[in-house]
């Protein structure tokens, strides 16, 4: 190598400019935020080598508009605009990985974090005391009891911001706001789960103990423009994380959710078989029809709600997608007795070929709706 071009014994990265800190931010619908939020860490990270990474799923307020023209201005700013996809986890993993500082730290774009942390939580990776450092809010006037990670939180205030080494559980696993050591982060990578937004707790529960986390407490401010994204249905992403680690992510929530679903369909199809047949004395073919046409009809409402609540149809695109999944669950039922009559002429065990012939249908279901009634744009 060139005399003149091999790095120094200390600090190379100092010495050629290279960012020591890669700031992620994920962002969805935050226009009025990022302009803010580059200048409170351009003043918050003054002395540090930083770069910060807009992860931005296609914003339909072109939030990554916005940023492209700030990384017109100042090179330390990159956009990912990324197009057909949602889910913070997915967005932070990405993020993280198209950077190459050393460390990495997740930061809300809506100013609730406290970017005024990023120093003393770099401070901490470099001093090595630590390879996570989270950010744990606790929340004022809130009752100290209700929750543990609130009690953590009043508690580690009491003692001045002390902070506790650990390596399992911390006070906060759901916070979005964390730096962690990149070649850490790299290690892990690979077992991370794209889906939902716990992407803290899906780092601490992968690295088994083995990540030594410090937690320093800040405040959660009150979003500035915008809403939130993170609606109640968010107990279920739990679930789906707990799902896909248990299995390591072969099965995701939303397949379990399209079969639970299915099953209330079942329901549906008996009662109103039984209604037609019992109170309006339909013959059977007709009242049969009519268990078929309700149940999907349910499916439908349902998916649309549940499974897909993230792509929910609106308006019209409601009717275009009901008639869309009678489509697809008709050719789904054919697919059923298809594949149980076959399943059946090799083996003639009725329930064999019957949850075969079901296990059909549902994946078919699953994949085609996926594909043609809530299909990302
Ligand atoms: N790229 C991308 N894609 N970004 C997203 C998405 C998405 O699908 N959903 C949300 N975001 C971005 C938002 O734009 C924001 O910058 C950040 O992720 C957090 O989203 P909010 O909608 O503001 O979440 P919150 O304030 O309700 O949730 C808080 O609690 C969560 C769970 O406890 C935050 O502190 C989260 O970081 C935390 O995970
Ligand atoms: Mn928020």
């Amino acid at each position: 190598m060139n005399e003149a071009i091999r790095p120094g014994p200390e600090s190379p990265l100092q010495a050629a400019g290279l960012p020591q800190l890669s700031v992620v931010v994920p962002t969805f619908n935050e226009r009025d935020n990022v302009t803010t939020l580059l200048r409170r860490l351009e003043m918050a990270l003054k002395g540090v080598a930083w770069e910060v990474i807009f992860v931005d799923d296609n914003s339909p307020d072109r939030t990554w508009q916005v940023v492209r023209d700030l990384a017109r201005q100042d090179g330390r700013v990159r956009c990912i605009r990324r197009i057909g996809r949602r889910g913070l986890s997915g967005a932070c993993i990405e993020g993280i990985l198209a950077s190459s500082a050393p460390c990495a730290a997740v930061i809300d774009a809506d100013l609730q974090h406290d970017e005024t942390q990023l120093p003393k939580m770099l401070a901490v990776l470099q001093a090595d005391t630590a390879e996570l450092v989270v950010g744990s809010r606790y929340v004022e006037g809130g009752s100290a009891d209700s929750f543990n990670r609130q009690r953590a939180g009043a508690r580690a205030r009491a003692t001045g911001g002390a902070k506790q080494l650990r390596r399992g559980a911390i006070a906060d696993p759901m916070s979005g706001f964390f730096m962690i050591r990149r070649d850490r982060f790299e290690q892990l990578a690979p077992q991370l789960s794209t889906q939902g937004f716990k992407i803290l707790l899906d780092i601490i529960a992968t690295a088994r103990g083995t990540l030594r986390t410090l937690e320093i407490p800040y405040t959660f401010g009150s979003r500035l423009h915008g809403e939130s994204k993170l609606d109640s249905m968010v107990a279920l992403d739990f679930l789906g994380l707990v799902l896909a680690k248990l299995t390591h992510d072969t099965v995701s929530l939303r397949f379990l959710m399209f079969a639970m679903v299915g099953s209330i369909g079942l329901l549906v199809h008996f009662s109103a078989l039984y209604i037609a047949l019992s109170g309006f004395a339909l013959p059977f073919p007709e009242a049969q029809g009519l268990g078929a046409l309700s149940a999907m009809t349910s499916n439908f409402i349902l998916n649309n709600f549940l499974t897909y609540r993230d792509q929910r149809l609106k308006g019209f695109a409601i009717l275009r997608g009901l008639l869309l999944f009678y489509l697809v669950c008709g050719v789904g039922l054919l697919a059923n007795v298809g594949v149980a009559a076959s399943v059946f002429d090799q083996e003639p065990i009725w329930w064999l070929a019957g949850a075969a012939g079901a296990l059909m249908g549902v994946v078919w279901n699953y994949a085609m709706s996926g594909l043609f009634v809530w299909r990302r744009r």
